[in-house]
C-alpha cells in the first residue's frame, strides 16, 4: 500500500472548513482505491496561531514541511490581523523558502456551471491553465518605508527578475503547453511601459521558446489579455505571467469560469526538493465563516491536482470524474454559485459519485 504524508494547514475563516471536507472526500476516495492511504497531520497555524503567539506560525516551521508528501492548505487572513502580515507570515513564509515557485491554476467551465460570458458554455471555449511566476517579480518583498509620517515620506516595492527565475517559469510553462493537446502559450508582458525587467522577461521568452519548436506561442500585454480572456476565450490555452500579472488574471479567469469557489491551485517545486503545496484560490471569506456554506468543489479540485502530483492519476482522474458529477446538478450548487447547497451536502454528493462506478 502507498503511504502519502499531508500536512494539513486548514488556517483561516472557511478555510477549516473546506479542508476538513477535502479530507473526508480524499479518505472517502483512498478507501474505493484500496492503492493507497494518505495519513494527514494537522497544524493549527493561522491567524488565531498569530492572536496567541505573536508569530503566524513557529520559526523555521517550514523544515518541519519538508519531512511531508504535500501539503493541503486552506486559507488565511483575517479582520483582525494586517494582510501582509498573515500572508508574509504564512503562505509566502512557505512557498518561498520550499521553492515552490511555479503555481498552476487550471480554469475550465463544470458540467452544470454558468459562465457570466455569453457565449461560453462548456470547457471546449474556455479551458486555460495559468501559470503564475510564484517566488520573485512583485512579491519578491524587497523595499522599504523611510520618514514614516512626514510629508516626504517614502515607499518602494522592488519588482525583481532574475535570469534563473524567469528561465525556469518560461520551462515550466513550455513543457506545461506542450503536454497540452494544443500545445499553444500565451506569454503575458508589459515590456512597452516598463523597459529593463520585462524586455527581460520577454526575451527570455522568445530563447526557451527555441527548445519547444512544436510549441505555438505569442506574447500579451497585460492590459489587451483582460480583454482578450473577455472576448475571445478560445483563443487561450496556456497562460504564462509574472506573479502579481497571473494573481489578477486568475481572479478574472474564476470568475469567467462561474465562481472563485471553484478555481484550485498549486504551489509546485517541479524538482521535487521540497514538498508541493495544494490550496484552493479563495480567501478566508469571513462574512460566510462558520455559515456551513462554503463552496469546497475548489478544495476538492486542488486535491485531485494533488493527487496528480504524487503519482496517483487514477485515484486522480476519479475525484474529477465525481466534481463534474457533482457540479452538473444544481442541487449541489452553494449559494457562490446561486444555489442553496451547503458545505455538508456537496461533500455527500461526492462521496456518494465516488462510490459510483
Ligand atoms: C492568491 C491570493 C493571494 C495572492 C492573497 C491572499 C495575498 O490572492 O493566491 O491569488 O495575492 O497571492
Ligand atoms: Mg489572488
Amino acid at each position: 500500500m502507498r503511504e502519502y504524508k499531508i500536512a494539513a494547514i486548514p488556517g483561516d475563516g472557511i478555510g477549516p472548513e473546506v479542508i476538513s471536507a477535502g479530507l473526508e472526500v480524499l479518505g472517502a476516495l483512498a478507501l474505493q482505491d484500496g492503492g493507497f492511504k494518505l495519513k494527514v497531520t494537522d497544524f493549527d497555524w493561522g491567524s488565531a496561531y498569530y492572536k496567541q503567539h505573536g508569530v503566524m506560525m513557529p520559526a523555521g516551521g517550514h523544515e518541519q514541511l519538508r519531512a511531508f508528501d504535500a501539503i493541503y492548505f486552506g486559507a488565511v487572513g483575517a479582520p483582525d490581523v494586517p494582510d501582509h502580515i498573515t500572508l508574509w507570515g504564512l503562505r509566502l513564509a512557505i512557498c518561498q523558502p520550499l521553492d515552490q515557485y511555479a503555481n498552476v491554476r487550471p480554469t475550465r467551465i463544470l458540467p452544470g456551471i454558468k459562465s457570466p460570458l455569453r457565449n461560453v458554455a462548456t470547457g471546449k471555449e474556455l479551458d486555460w491553465v495559468i501559470v503564475r511566476e510564484n517566488s520573485e517579480g512583485e512579491y519578491a518583498g524587497h523595499g522599504g518605508r523611510s520618514h514614516r509620517g512626514h510629508p516626504q515620506e517614502v515607499g518602494t516595492e522592488l519588482v525583481i527578475f532574475t535570469r534563473a527565475g524567469v528561465e525556469r517559469i518560461m520551462r515550466f510553462a513550455f513543457a506545461l503547453a506542450r503536454s497540452r493537446p494544443r500545445k499553444l502559450l500565451t506569454v503575458v508582458t508589459k515590456s512597452n511601459a516598463q523597459r529593463n525587467g520585462r524586455v527581460m522577461w520577454d526575451e527570455i521568452a522568445a530563447q526557451v521558446a527555441g527548445e519547444f519548436p512544436d510549441v505555438q506561442w505569442d506574447k500579451m500585454l497585460v492590459d489587451a489579455m483582460t480583454m482578450r480572456m473577455v472576448l475571445k476565450p478560445e483563443s487561450l490555452d496556456t497562460i504564462v505571467a509574472t506573479n502579481l500579472h497571473a494573481d489578477i488574471l486568475s481572479d478574472l479567469a474564476a470568475a469567467l469560469a462561474g465562481s472563485l469557489g471553484i478555481a484550485p491551485t498549486a504551489n509546485l517545486n517541479p524538482d521535487r526538493k521540497a514538498p508541493s503545496m495544494f490550496e484552493p484560490i479563495h480567501g478566508s471569506a469571513f462574512d460566510i465563516t462558520g455559515k456551513g456554506i462554503a463552496n469546497p468543489i475548489a478544495t476538492f479540485w486542488t486535491g485531485a491536482m494533488m493527487l496528480e502530483h504524487l503519482g496517483e492519476p487514477r485515484a486522480a482522474a476519479k475525484l474529477m470524474q465525481a466534481v463534474e458529477k457533482v457540479t452538473a446538478d444544481a442541487a449541489n450548487h452553494t449559494p457562490d454559485l446561486g444555489g442553496k447547497a451547503t458545505t455538508r451536502s456537496v461533500t455527500d454528493a461526492m462521496k456518494k459519485a465516488i462510490k459510483e462506478p
